[in-house]
């Protein structure tokens, strides 16, 4: 199968931004981790956007392939209902959606305590770095 790996605003940026939160390797090392971890027979498509619609529009793909889900929202997961009801749909479809987040936004500013999101996931990983990545495709991997 193919997994899913959707990175929200901003983290296209990874590799130069904040590194002291978000660490020094970008989302092409980030991919390359992922890759050597996927089991046989298992497809880590990657990708990211800043654009909302068409965030949604891949958890559309999402949903019609059968394709399990790892999410990092950015941004989005403190404040997109609509990114929230697409991530719904996942659950619904009977697919596994795991949010992750490179940092604990927990023990960071309080607006980032919030997520829309994660009411609507199968699970949460945060704090870890990329290792939150390769944690959640462990999930995904096992669940599917
Ligand atoms: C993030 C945490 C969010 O609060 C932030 O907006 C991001 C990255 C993370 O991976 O730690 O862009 O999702």
């Amino acid at each position: 199968t193919t997994v899913l790996v959707l990175n929200g605003p901003n983290l296209g940026r990874l590799g130069s931004r904040e590194p002291d939160v978000y660490g020094s390797g970008d989302l092409d090392d980030l991919c390359a981790l992922l890759t050597a971890d996927a089991p046989d027979g298992v497809t880590i498509d990657l990708r990211q956007t800043n654009d909302e619609a068409e965030l949604i529009g891949w958890i559309y793909e999402a949903v019609d392939s059968g394709f399990p889900v790892i999410l990092n929202p950015a941004a989005f997961t403190h404040y997109s209902y609509a990114l929230r009801d697409a991530a719904a749909l996942v659950s619904k479809a009977g697919l596994p959606l795991v949010e992750v987040h490179i940092s604990n936004p927990h023990a960071r500013e309080t607006f980032r305590h919030t997520s829309v999101i994660s009411g609507v996931a199968t699970g949460v990983i945060a704090g870890f770095g990329f290792d939150s990545y390769r944690l959640a495709l462990t999930a995904v991997t096992r669940a599917g």
